[in-house]
């Protein structure tokens, strides 16, 4: 049997080189996305000795992006048998002050992109009648986020738009899934331009690691889950948000993300 083949955006760092690594040990071919050449190669470098890695340098806030990946992949009869829609980008601020083009740029790439790659892959992966999608949201997908507020809200798109996929295609042999994780030791909030000093209940949230969340996810999406929440306090998050009003955790994490000097 030839060995399947994942496709992951955002496998320069973070997350998505982590996901690529439990991928890339359990014998899986891997195709990377994302936009920075140099630290895709590294990250094809040091799996190397497990998979077949290609690179694909690509701005997921381009239009029409989507759609040449696509084709790319299909005139070299690559087939795809999991999706993993992974990149993503935060902006700290309050929305107003917020440059019109970061907003655009991060609405193409944590929605746009995503639903686009979805519906080509999701497609094909119907007609084969086989296939794995999974989506990457947030625990910022449960509540509205202050001083973030495009970010949280397009977590909350991929999260509702996933879970209604999954039921679509329940019947068709493609498995869609969503995962939620909480912080994370990565470099996305360095790159939102989320302040690193912030009030005391931000500093109670004690970011994981990018590998062992990446461990965990793969563990539960390929035995079918719909739904991952790594971590016990983000299930007891979850679980807790549906007996709570709605403005309680709005207002939460409006203290949790207040800039240091308000
Ligand atoms: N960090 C957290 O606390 C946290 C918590 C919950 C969920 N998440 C989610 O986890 C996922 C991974 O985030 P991370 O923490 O690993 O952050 P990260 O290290 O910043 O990774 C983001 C990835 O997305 C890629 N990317 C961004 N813009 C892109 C574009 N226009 N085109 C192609 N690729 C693009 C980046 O690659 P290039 O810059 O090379 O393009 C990078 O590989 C995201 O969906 C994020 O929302 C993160």
């Amino acid at each position: 049997m030839s060995k399947q083949t994942v496709l992951i955006t955002g496998a320069s760092s973070g997350m998505g080189a982590a996901i690529a690594k439990v991928f890339a040990v359990r014998g899986f071919d891997l195709l990377l996305v994302a936009r920075d050449a140099q630290k895709l190669h590294t990250v094809k470098k040091s799996l190397s000795r497990w998979a077949n890695i290609q690179v694909l340098i690509c701005d997921l806030t381009q239009l029409n992006t989507a759609q040449r990946l696509f084709s790319t992949l299909q005139k070299k009869h690559r087939q795809v048998d999991i999706l993993i829609n992974n990149a993503a980008v935060g902006t700290y601020g309050h929305f107003v002050k917020t440059n019109i083009q970061r907003i655009e740029a991060e609405i193409a790439t944590n929605i746009r992109a995503l639903t686009e790659l979805t519906h080509l892959f999701a497609a094909q992966m119907q007609k084969q009648k086989s296939g794995k999608i999974l989506n990457v949201a947030s625990v910022a997908a449960l509540q509205a986020g202050a001083q973030m507020a495009v970010y949280y809200a397009s977590k909350a798109y991929v999260l509702h738009f996933t879970e209604a996929l999954a039921e679509e295609l329940k019947n068709e042999n493609v498995q869609v899934s969503v995962v939620l994780p909480g912080p994370l030791k990565t470099d996305f909030n360095t790159k939102a331009g989320v302040p690193s000093k912030r009030g005391v209940l931000a500093r109670l949230l004690r970011p994981m690691s990018a590998e062992k969340i990446a461990q965990l996810t793969v563990d539960k999406f390929l035995q079918g889950k719909t739904m991952i929440i790594p971590g016990f306090i983000n299930r007891c998050l979850f679980f807790a948000y549906r007996f709570l009003p709605r403005s309680l955790p709005r207002k939460m994490v409006k203290r949790l993300n207040a800039h240091p000097i308000e």
